[in-house]
C-alpha cells in the first residue's frame, strides 16, 4: 500500500523460552499411543504405493491435485516441493511438537486433566479398555491410520461424555501444537515472519527492581502496591503516582522491549499469555486467551478501543451503580481514550474490514468504524498479538506505565503475588504483608534464583490480576464472599473463514477495524452478538475450525491467504464460575455458554455468512463442527441471469440447515474467548458483588480490585476502554481519599 513504510528487513530478537521440562510426566507408551493420536490428526500424506500403514494413503491422482491445489498458493520457485513436504509432515516426527506438549503438561494443564489424559491412554494400552474404547483388542497405536482414523473420529460422538472431552481436548491441543511448531506450515500459506508493513521503533524503557538470591525475607514498604500490570492495574499507577504516592507495580510475568515484538507464536503464546494460550473452559468448549506480561492484555490486544453503550452503562445504573450513567464515567472514558490517541480518522481497513464493510452495506447492516489506540497515527500491521515492533500501539507500556515510571513508580516482574495478609481482621491498611514468590531476572525468561519470601507493606492493595487471576487471589488470601469468581462473561465467539478466489492475505493490516452490530439487541435487552474481524496469525485463528480428516485439513490451512476472517463476538446473559483447581490451586473455569447465548452467536454467524456471500466468496467455512462448509457453484446467479444474491437457493437451503442447528450443540462448537469479566462484580451491597462502587472489596479496608473482573455483567463492546475508565475514575477517588487519611493521621502533613 503506497505511503506505507516497509518491515520486511526487521528481524526481532529471539526471546528465551523456558527450557522443556526434563521429568518423566507421560510414559514411553503412553507417549507412543498419544503421538499416533496426533499424527492422526496431522498425518503424513502419501501415495498408496509409496505409503507406510502409519500413513495416510491417496491415490496418485488425490495427491497431485492437493499438490496443484496447494502450489497455486505458494509462491517460491519450488512450490511444488514445498506442497509435497507440507503434505507429507506429520506431527509426531516435529520436535517442536512434542516439546510444546511435554510443556504444555509440565506447566499448563491442570492435573486433573493430565491424569484424565494418562488414564484414557492406560486404558487404550489394555485389552479390555481397547475393545471399550476402539472395537478392538489391538492397541489404537498398533492399528493402521485409516482405522485410527475411523476410532478417533467416533470419540467425537462416543456415548462417554469423557472420551468425547478428550476428542475435543486433543484435537484443540494437537492443532494448536502443530500450527506452532510446524516448519511446513507458514512456507505453504505464505506467511512472512513480520508484518509487511510498518517501521520498527523502540518503546518506552523500563527498569525492574532486582535481588540477589537469598533465604532472608525481603520487606519493601510502599503506600500502594498495584498487583498486576494490565489494563486496570497501568491506569490505577499512573493515576496514583502521579499524584504523588509511592506506587508499586508488580508482575507475575516479564517486561520484553519492542525489539523482541513480534515474537514467533511458539514463543509469544508461551511469554506473553496466560496459561501458553492453551487454556480450556472444564468442557473444552471455550478456548481462553488472555495477556500475562509487562502490561497485560494491553500488550497483545488488538488497538480496539470501543466506549461502552448506552444500553450498559443503564444496566450498571440501574443495578444501583449511578456512576455508570454520569458524566463523571464519560469523561474517564473520554481521557483514557485522548491518553492512548484514539481515533479512527488513520484507519485505512485491509481487505477482510473492507469485505466486512462493503458486504454489510450491501445487506443494509448497520456498521462502525472501530477506533483504534494508536497515538493518532495509522498503525497497518495485523501482527501485535505478539506484541508491536513499531510500538505504535498505545498500550499500557507506552502510556500508563511509562508515565507512572515518569511519575517515580517503581516495578517488579516475574513476582506472582501468592497471597494478601490483614493486619488486623479485616482491616488491611497501613501492617500489610503480601509475599510474592520472585521468580528472578527477566527478558530472557530465565529463572535463575527463587527468591521465596518477599514482604511487602502497604497502606492500599490493588488487585489488577485480570479475571482469571485476581478471584483467586481474594480466595487465597481468605476472603469468602460467595460472589468471588462467579458471575464469569466471557464474550463467547465463534469463527467462520469465507475463501475467495483472489488473494486476500488478511494478516496485513490492523485486525479489527469495523464491525456491524445489526445483531447487538436480540432481546431487547441489550444481548445478542456483534460481527468483527479476527487477528489471523495461524494459531491464533485455524484451531477452531473442524477437523475432518488429515488431508482436508491440511488443505483448508492453507488457503490462508485466501480468507477472510469473521468473529461472532456475542454479549453474554448467562455466567460462569473461576475457581482454584482442588489439587494445584491453579485457574479452572466452569463455563458453558447457554443455549440463549449460543442462539445469539448463530444469529452473527449467520449474518457474517451473507456477508461473504454478497462479497463473492467462493467457500464458507464456520467453527461449528457439526456444519460442512458452504461451496458456491459456478452459475450462482438465477433465472434471467438475474442476481438473486443471498436468496440463491443453494445458498438459502445451507443457511437453513445452519439455522436448524440451533441452539447448536456446544460440544460440537469451538468457542473462543479474549474477553474475560465479572468475576469481583461492583455491587451496591456485599450480597450482590465483591466490590463497592468504588472498587474497594466488601468488608476490607484498603482492599481494592481494579480490572475486568469488576465489570457488573458482560460489556458488549471489546472491554479495554471501559475497564480503564473505571480505573481512571476509581483511582482518582482512592488517591483523594488517601490524602484525606494523611491529613487525619497526621495533621501536619500537606496537600
Ligand atoms: C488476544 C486478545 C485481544 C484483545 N483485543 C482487544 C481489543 O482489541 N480491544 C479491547 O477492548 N479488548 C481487547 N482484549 C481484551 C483486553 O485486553 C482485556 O479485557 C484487558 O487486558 C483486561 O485487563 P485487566 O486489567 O482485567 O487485566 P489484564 O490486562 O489481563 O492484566 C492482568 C495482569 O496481571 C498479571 N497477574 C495475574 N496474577 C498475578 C499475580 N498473582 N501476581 C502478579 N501478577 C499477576 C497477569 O500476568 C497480567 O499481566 C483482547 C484480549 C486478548 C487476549
Ligand atoms: C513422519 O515424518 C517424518 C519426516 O518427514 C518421516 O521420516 C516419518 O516416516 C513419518 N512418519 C510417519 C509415520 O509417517
Ligand atoms: C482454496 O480455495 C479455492 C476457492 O474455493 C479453491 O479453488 C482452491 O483449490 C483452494 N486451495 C486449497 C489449497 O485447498
Ligand atoms: C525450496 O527452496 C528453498 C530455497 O532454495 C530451500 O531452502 C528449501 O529447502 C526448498 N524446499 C523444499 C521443500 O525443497
Ligand atoms: C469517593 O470515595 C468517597 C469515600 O470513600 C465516597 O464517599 C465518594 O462517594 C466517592 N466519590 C464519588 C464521586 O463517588
Amino acid at each position: 500500500m503506497a505511503g506505507l513504510q516497509k518491515m520486511s528487513s526487521y528481524i526481532p530478537l529471539e526471546a528465551a523460552v523456558p527450557s522443556v521440562p526434563s521429568n518423566e510426566i507421560l510414559t514411553d507408551l503412553q507417549w507412543e499411543t498419544l503421538l499416533a493420536l496426533a499424527d492422526t490428526v496431522i498425518p503424513s500424506v502419501r501415495v498408496g504405493a509409496d505409503a507406510s500403514p502409519n500413513q495416510k494413503t491417496v491415490t496418485d491422482e488425490q495427491f497431485e491435485s492437493a499438490v496443484s491445489k496447494l502450489a497455486a498458493n505458494i509462491q517460491v520457485p519450488n512450490a511444488t516441493d514445498v506442497a509435497r513436504a507440507y503434505l507429507q509432515e506429520n506431527a509426531s516426527s516435529l520436535q517442536g511438537f512434542r516439546d510444546g506438549l511435554q510443556c504444555l503438561f509440565a506447566n499448563d494443564v491442570h492435573e486433573e486433566g493430565r491424569k484424565g489424559l494418562c488414564m484414557i491412554l492406560d486404558v487404550l494400552n489394555t485389552r479390555a479398555g481397547a475393545l471399550l474404547l476402539t472395537g478392538s483388542m489391538i492397541p489404537v497405536q498398533n492399528q493402521p491410520l485409516k482405522v485410527r482414523e475411523q476410532i478417533f473420529t467416533a470419540w467425537g460422538s462416543s456415548r462417554l461424555p469423557p472420551i468425547r472431552l478428550i476428542h475435543r481436548s486433543l484435537l484443540a491441543m494437537f492443532k494448536k501444537t502443530w500450527m506452532v511448531s510446524s516448519p511446513a506450515l507458514p512456507i505453504a500459506v505464505g506467511i512472512p515472519r513480520v508484518p509487511v508493513h510498518g517501521k520498527p521503533a523502540d518503546g518506552f524503557e523500563y527498569e525492574f527492581l532486582q535481588f540477589p538470591p537469598s533465604n532472608d525475607p525481603e520487606i519493601i514498604e510502599t503506600d500502594v502496591v498495584i498487583i498486576g500490570s494490565g489494563c486496570g492495574g497501568a491506569v490505577t499507577a499512573k493515576n496514583l503516582a502521579e499524584a504523588g504516592h509511592r506506587v508499586l507495580v508488580v508482575e507475575k510475568s516479564y517486561h520484553y522491549p519492542s525489539k523482541y515484538f513480534p515474537m514467533e507464536t511458539s514463543k509469544g503464546l508461551v511469554n506473553l499469555y496466560e496459561g501458553a494460550g492453551s487454556a480450556l473452559t472444564d468442557d473444552a468448549s471455550v478456548a481462553l486467551f488472555a495477556g500475562s506480561t509487562w502490561g497485560g492484555g494491553g500488550t497483545i490486544n488488538w488497538a480496539c478501543s470501543l466506549q461502552t453503550q448506552a444500553f450498559v452503562r443503564k444496566e450498571w445504573a440501574d443495578s444501583g451503580l449511578p456512576f455508570f450513567t454520569s458524566a463523571e464515567f464519560q469523561n474517564s472514558l473520554d481521557r483514557v481514550c485522548d491518553r492512548m490517541g484514539v481515533d479512527s480518522k488513520h484507519i485505512k481497513h485491509n481487505r477482510q474490514n473492507q469485505v466486512i464493510l462493503e458486504g454489510a452495506r450491501k445487506l443494509g447492516y448497520a456498521t462502525e468504524i472501530v477506533p483504534q489506540n494508536t497515538g493518532d497515527e495509522d498503525h497497518y500491521c495485523g501482527y501485535c498479538t505478539m506484541g508491536c515492533a513499531a510500538a505504535g500501539k498505545r498500550g499500557p507500556t507506552e502510556t500508563w506505565l511509562a508515565d507512572a515510571a515518569k511519575a517515580g513508580a517503581i516495578f517488579m516482574e516475574g513476582f506472582k503475588a501468592d497471597k494478601i495478609t490483614f493486619a488486623e481482621k479485616g482491616e488491611s491498611s497501613k501492617k500489610k504483608g503480601l509475599p510474592l514468590v520472585w521468580k528472578g531476572p527477566g527478558l530472557q525468561g530465565t529463572l535463575i534464583s527463587l527468591r521465596s519470601r518477599i514482604l511487602i507493606k502497604a497502606k492500599k492493595v490493588i488487585v489488577s490480576c485480570g479475571t482469571l487471576n485476581s478471584p483467586l487471589l481474594l480466595l487465597r488470601s481468605g476472603l469468602t464472599n460467595w460472589n468471588i469468581g462467579r458471575n464469569l462473561h466471557l464474550h463467547p465467539v465463534l469463527f467462520g473463514a469465507a475463501i475467495f478466489d483472489e488473494e486476500i492475505r488478511p494478516w496485513e493490516g490492523s485486525a479489527l477495524t469495523t464491525l456491524v452490530k445489526e445483531f447487538e439487541n436480540l432481546d431487547g435487552h441489550g444481548h445478542g452478538a456483534k460481527v468483527e474481524a479476527t487477528v489471523t496469525l495461524p494459531p491464533m485463528y485455524l484451531p477452531t475450525f473442524p477437523w475432518r480428516d488429515g488431508l482436508d485439513y491440511k488443505l483448508f490451512c492453507a488457503n490462508l491467504s485466501h480468507m477472510t476472517s469473521f468473529i461472532s463476538i456475542t454479549r453474554d446473559r448467562d455466567s460462569g464460575r473461576v475457581y482454584p483447581d482442588p489439587v494445584d490451586g491453579r485457574i479452572r473455569v466452569q463455563y458453558t455458554p447457554s443455549a440463549f447465548d449460543r442462539q445469539s452467536c448463530l444469529e452473527a454467524l449467520i449474518a457474517s455468512a451473507k456477508i461473504a456471500y454478497v462479497s463473492g466468496a467462493k467457500e464458507y467455512h464456520t467453527s461449528y463442527a457439526d456444519m460442512p462448509p458452504f461451496y458456491r457453484s459456478e452459475e450462482a446467479s438465477g433465472p434471467d441471469g438475474i442476481d438473486e444474491g443471498i436468496n440463491n437457493a443453494e445458498f438459502q437451503k445451507w443457511i437453513n440447515q445452519l439455522r436448524q442447528k440451533s441452539p447448536l450443540n456446544v460440544e460440537k462448537a469451538f468457542f473462543s474467548s479474549a474477553h474475560q469479566m465479572g468475576t469481583c462484580r461492583m455491587a451496591s451491597t456485599a450480597a450482590k458483588g465483591v466490590v463497592d462502587p468504588e472498587c474497594q472489596v466488601w468488608g476490607t479496608k484498603g482492599l481494592y480490585v481494579i480490572d475486568a473482573s469488576i465489570f457488573p455483567s458482560a460489556s458488549g463492546v471489546n472491554p479495554m476502554v471501559t475497564n480503564m475508565a473505571i480505573a481512571d475514575w476509581a483511582s482518582k477517588n482512592l488517591s483523594k481519599n488517601m490524602r484525606k487519611e494523611e491529613m487525619t493521621d497526621n495533621p501536619s502533613a500537606r496537600l
